[in-house]
């Protein structure tokens, strides 16, 4: 079986390519090829001296890589506590004074800047109040809160004290802390009284006490007071965060953590229903967060920068808390959604702290395209030097927007491939370095050895395939929480020596990796493959169109069948014509094989609550089949909605 996917790059009726200009380079931490050289050259004795650089440890590494495909073991014999490395030191260096987050609350007005001091007295307060809770290193941890500061205090706190921590993303139900804390048989939550989100307060506390009912493990329950609304607090279980910091002192000495120490776990769901528990350690992790945010976003020293993830998910947890930080960076950290109160709220956070890089979602870009603008228009982004992307393909058409409209058509953008497993980005350009091509993440990154095999594990020089990473790298996962031979099984089985990365790619002549989309969305059309990243490109590509999902629906006629799912642009009416015009727009950009069978309109998505299409759920409807589990779904209204709209379209065409 091999992958026949016309190409993104296809699509784009002018090949646009964008070199670093003279203006970025001329501030740009690194402007030639030397750390891909040095890397290849002897890609051990690079991470030992990136390790050397990046970290200060109380003992250092004897050992770089020990490798028992597929378990990995980096910088073994070597001792540091990630905490001591994201606050102490910058502290000792004298840098105290440096804003660590200036913190933006979803309510209008409500600000918090926190410099490093601030930061480092917050978080031995916590520790100590953990520790004289009875939390020992080792102990796992559970989070389950909004954006607010505490949330990082939390987890800095817990790897200050050697207790893994296991953050599950607020916007998650009760049913989600309550497996995810009995997997890691967690000892303490810590949690909110609620979180706002959209002006409407989310019931943190609520979730948490019908979590608990069931978790038989957690001792106890700590909450921070966020909104002030009176939750019920359970006696002797559940205390209050500022009471158990009150009496605590401002120092506390960090564990000496080994290199291979859980730092934490993370769920992320597979292919079936169970979620896995993603192990990252100490050093090799927090290393790698550490290099490639530095040279992916061109940290400065006077550089701001803004990830607008949710630390609930891994974006957050590498580029928001341990990556920055480790860096001695000044973050933006932003409560709320992006259209509240008003539609230009990002816009209007950049201008009032300059913030000169923006990391976010190509799914928030196109709600933006949707949203016109106009709204970006009335604030001041000149601040922007870089811009970046994750978390799912990018059409070229959001990426020439994004450019254009946030980085007035100045700033490069670096669209980033990784995975929770790989705990932080592999295939990116270095903005100083990579010509850019909208719609392809470049190359891998220095260090990192990734190739598109076929589905023999052979390497493919130029065409299509599956994403397969060929050596260790620091910040890989080591292993599956509690199931060692679901880790073998989902990454390695595959192709043997290789890991397999579950997204469908391709590579092109210059050697640049254009990723298609998860292998199990990609279609097959009387015989052809297809992706839907491509026909949802090709969609997107109309004036017409905001954003589509497109799903296969079985057929009897060509095996599968394209079902598309489009909302459309501000202006522009549902109609018959509309159906047919996009219908040939897609035939024309891919070929008539790609052309939509089913083109149903909506509104909006179905989407997570991490802002990632439902393909499930958008192929449940298409076949007309029950809906699968629909917990993580950020708007329930919208799927009966698509049903009615769905099952019209397929009674006119029948
Ligand atoms: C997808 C998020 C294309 C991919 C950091 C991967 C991407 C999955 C990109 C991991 C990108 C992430 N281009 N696809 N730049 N970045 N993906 O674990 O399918 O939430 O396998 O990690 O997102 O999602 P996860």
């Amino acid at each position: 079986m091999s992958v026949e996917i016309k190409t993104i790059d296809t699509l784009l009726e002018e090949r646009r390519t964008f070199p670093p200009t003279a203006e970025f380079q001329r501030r740009a931490r690194v402007t030639d090829d030397s750390l891909y050289r040095a890397a290849e050259a002897d890609p051990e004795g690079f991470w030992a001296e990136q390790a050397r650089r990046y970290i200060s440890w109380y003992k250092p590494f004897d050992r770089v890589l020990e490798w028992n495909l597929p378990f990995a073991t980096w910088f073994g014999g070597g001792r540091m506590n990630v905490s001591y490395n994201c606050l102490d030191r910058h502290v000792e260096a004298g840098r105290g004074d440096k804003v660590a987050y200036h913190w933006e609350a979803e309510p209008l007005g409500e600000t918090r800047t926190i410099t490093y001091r601030d930061l480092l007295d917050e978080v031995c307060r916590f520790a100590n109040a953990l520790r004289a809770l009875g939390v020992k290193k080792g102990d796992r941890v559970g989070i389950y809160m909004p954006m607010i500061p505490e949330l990082p205090v939390a987890m800095l706190a817990c790897a200050r004290i050697g207790a893994p921590h296991s953050v599950v993303f607020g916007g998650f139900s009760a049913e989600a802390v309550r497996d995810r804390m009995n997997d890691a048989e967690a000892v303490l939550l810590i949690t909110a009284d609620e979180g706002w989100r959209r002006g409407n307060a989310v019931p943190l506390k609520r979730n948490v006490d019908e979590a608990v009912e069931r978790a038989p493990s957690i001792r106890n329950v700590v909450v921070v007071r966020r909104t002030g609304n009176e939750v019920p607090m359970r006696e002797r279980r559940d205390l209050w965060y500022h009471d158990v910091i009150h009496d605590q002192p401002t120092t506390c000495e960090p564990e000496q953590m080994e290199s291979e120490d859980l730092l934490f776990t993370l769920y992320t769901s597979g292919t079936t229903a169970k979620p896995k528990g993603i192990k990252h350690t100490t050093a090799g992790y927090h290393l790698y967060t550490m290099f490639t945010h530095d040279y992916v976003f061109d940290i400065q020293p006077d550089t701001v920068y803004w990830c607008a993830a949710d630390i609930g998910w891994v974006t957050g947890h590498s580029y928001i808390v341990y990556g920055p930080l480790g860096n001695g960076v000044t973050s933006v950290m932003y409560e709320g959604t992006p259209d509240y109160p008003n539609k230009d709220r990002w816009w209007s956070i950049i201008a009032k702290h300059g913030v000169t890089v923006l990391y976010c979602a190509p799914t928030a870009i196109r709600t933006f395209m949707k949203w016109g603008p106009e709204h970006p228009a009335q604030h001041d982004l000149s601040s922007l030097r870089l811009l970046g992307t994750v978390g799912e393909p990018i059409n070229p058409e959001a990426w020439i927007w994004y450019r254009e409209h946030i980085g007035g058509n100045r700033t490069p953008v670096v669209d980033t491939w990784w995975q929770t497993e790989t705990g932080g980005i592999m295939i990116a350009p270095l903005p100083g370095v990579t010509t850019l091509k909208p719609g392809s993440a470049t190359k891998p990154l220095p260090g990192i050895s990734a190739a598109v095999v076929d589905e023999q594990g052979q390497i493919i020089k130029v065409g299509g395939g599956y994403a397969a990473l060929l050596k260790p790298w620091p910040g890989m996962l080591r292993g599956i929480w509690g199931d060692d031979e679901r880790y073998k099984q989902t990454y390695w089985a595959r192709f043997g020596d290789k890991y397999f990365a579950g997204d469908g790619a391709r590579i092109d002549d210059d050697g640049d990796f254009w990723f298609m989309g998860r292998v199990d969305d990609v279609m097959n059309v009387a015989g052809h493959r297809i992706s839907t990243t491509e026909v949802e490109s090709a969609l997107v590509d109309h004036p017409a169109v905001a954003e589509a999902a497109v799903v296969a629906k079985s057929d009897a006629e060509t095996g599968q069948a394209i079902s598309a799912f489009v909302t459309l642009r501000g202006g522009y009416d549902e109609s018959t014509e509309l159906i047919v015009e996009l219908r040939g727009h897609v035939a024309k950009l891919i070929g008539p094989i790609a052309r939509p069978k089913w083109i149903a309109f909506t509104p909006d998505l179905p989407k997570t609550r991490s802002g990632k299409i439902m393909r499930r759920l958008l192929r449940d409807i298409a076949e007309n089949r029950q809906l699968g589990d629909t917990t993580t779904l950020a708007d329930a209204g919208i799927v009966a909605d698509l049903q009615r709209r769905s099952q019209e379209e397929q009674d006119k065409e029948a």
